[in-house]
């Protein structure tokens, strides 16, 4: 049987790669991918981290457990009351799974719409020929001109202490608990630890989460930090800073883990269940790049240039597997730019637009500088910010938490970034990167009708405060 030959072989099916694979077929590249996730049948499960155990299940989970928190909590100040209300975490976790497979099967029918050819198993280098590639595809043997690496990133364990799913959780198992442990443990106050805290703690775990920084969320605008801190504590998170996690030992009782609080005092935490989130590797494994000589840094991702380009003619590497922000919307925007490449256009990727988003409740998302780079970096600006205490439809909604936050340049009004927290701040950013995008002024926003009653006013208000002439505050 002759080699299958490919103009493109994407390795890896997660967002940047299966994205990748589409958009060159719609380009008109003869495109194949490689995946080897596996559902537990062992059949294919494309979408990658992000679809399997990220994105996808965890904003399930966040969903469930919030609907949860409101019955109990919230409801009642509408007048709705509900005697006896249960949590069922095997129906919980069975929805998410669907949640989760209506998303693989979609990327199936994507790949057949836009003919696509799938490979499942481990895609990996064997040597460059013909001035392409030949890999392996599972059992097969295949060619291609060109070779898009999407192959991500995994979970980053203690040292010493490696991921077991049942006591000791990745966020693979934290996913996967089967019920609501009474004392939860995290390590790592980052995106996840705070994501699944929220989850477990609003279904009644006991949850205390052990950051080693002494800042509190570092990387989010100060104010918007101070916030989120206040806001989760009278939650009932527990929250320790500057801490450095010492010896972990599992037992039948389940976890216990020594460490120094930030007076450098030995405490002792003892959790039925400990989940471990304190970032994430690049992911390299089995891939063959010493067979052709694909360059890694220290950290074991590829190096690329800013067009993702690696050491290798006709390979490139995106997604978390290079460097830059692990976000699965970074990693589809480099999907889209390196197959307009590959087809000879000029794909492009605007690194300071990117948005993030935390998805607990409150949401946190930000795009652009915090106030903090500006002052480090010297730039003059002028801040605007509005809460959501004096927003109407937030009234309505029973959420006034949190607030708007605009930060422009002082002298062009430019805006260089936005910082939101409060409801629901990962659908409201989208309107601060367009304006950033389009390198809009301050007043550009403000001047813009915003529909009323709607959160979004707290954006057009917020971009009024930084000419101190707020309407509504
Ligand atoms: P991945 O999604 O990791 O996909 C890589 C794929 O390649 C996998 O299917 C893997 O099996 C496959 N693969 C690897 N090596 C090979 C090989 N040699 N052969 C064949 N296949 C291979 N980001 C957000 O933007 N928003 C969120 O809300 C969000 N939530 C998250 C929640 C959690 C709990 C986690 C862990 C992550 C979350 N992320 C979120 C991050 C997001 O999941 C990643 O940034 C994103 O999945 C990266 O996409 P990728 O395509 O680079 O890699
Ligand atoms: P993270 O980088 O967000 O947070 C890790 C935290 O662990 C940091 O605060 C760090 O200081 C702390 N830490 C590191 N080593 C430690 C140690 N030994 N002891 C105590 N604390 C320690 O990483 P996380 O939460 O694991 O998530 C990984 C990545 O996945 C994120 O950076 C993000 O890119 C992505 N993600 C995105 C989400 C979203 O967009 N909503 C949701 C979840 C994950």
């Amino acid at each position: 049987m002759s080699t299958k030959q490919f103009d493109v072989v994407v390795i890896g099916g997660g967002p940047g790669g299966y994205i990748a694979a589409i958009r060159a077929a719609q380009l008109g590249m003869n495109v194949a991918c490689i995946d080897e996730w596996k559902n537990d049948k062992g059949g294919p499960a494309l979408g990658g981290t992000c679809t399997n155990v990220g994105c996808i299940p965890s904003k399930a989970l966040l969903q469930s457990s919030e609907h949860y928190e409101h019955l109990n909590h919230h409801f009642a100040d509408h007048g709705i009351t509900a005697d006896n209300v249960k949590i069922d975490v095997a129906k919980m976790l069975a929805r998410k799974d669907q949640v989760v497979k209506q998303n693989n099967d979609g990327i199936v029918y994507l790949f057949k719409k836009n003919k696509v050819t799938f490979f499942h198993g481990r895609g990996s280098f064997v040597a460059a020929k013909d001035g392409g590639y030949e890999l392996k595809a599972g059992e097969e043997t295949i060619q291609a001109k060109q070779v898009v690496v999407a192959t991500g990133s995994n979970a980053r364990a203690l040292p010493g202490v490696p991921f077991d799913e049942e006591n000791i959780l990745s966020n693979d198992g934290a996913l996967r608990v089967g019920a609501t442990p009474k004392k939860l443990g995290l390590i790592g106050a980052g995106v996840i630890g705070l994501e699944m805290g929220s989850v477990w703690r609003r279904l009644g775990a006991e949850v205390t989460v052990l950051e080693g920084l002494p800042a509190f969320l570092g990387a989010v605008d100060e104010s918007v930090a101070k916030e989120a801190a206040k806001v989760f504590k009278k939650q009932g998170l527990d929250i320790q800073l500057g801490v450095k996690v010492g010896e972990v030992k599992t037992s039948k009782k389940g976890v216990s883990v020594a460490y120094a609080d930030a007076k450098g005092e030995a405490k002792t935490l003892d959790v039925d269940k400990l989940i471990v989130s304190i970032g994430r590797v690049p992911n390299t494994i089995g891939l063959g790049a010493d067979a052709v000589g694909l360059k890694l840094d220290e950290r074991g991702a590829i190096v690329v240039d800013d067009e993702c380009k690696t050491n290798l003619p006709g390979v490139w590497a995106i997604g978390d597997v290079v460097r830059g922000p692990m976000l699965a919307h970074k990693a589809e925007e480099e999907g889209v730019a390196v197959a307009e490449r590959m087809a000879g256009q000029h794909g492009h990727v605007n690194f300071n637009t990117i948005p993030w988003v935390i998805y607990t409740s409150p949401e946190i998302a930000w795009v652009g500088k915090t106030e903090q780079q500006l002052k480090a970096e010297g730039v003059a600006y002028k801040a605007g910010q509005f809460p959501f205490l004096a927003n109407g439809r937030a009234r309505a909604l029973g959420d006034t938490t949190g607030f708007v936050k605009f930060l422009a340049d002082a002298k062009t009004d430019e805006i260089l970034g936005v910082h939101i927290i409060g409801p629901f701040a990962s659908e409201l950013i989208s309107e601060a990167v367009v304006a950033m995008e389009f390198k809009a002024s301050a007043e550009d926003i403000a001047r813009i009708c915003h529909a009323h009653p709607s959160l979004s006013e707290a954006t057009k208000e917020a971009a009024l405060a930084v000419d101190k002439r707020t309407l509504n505050f």
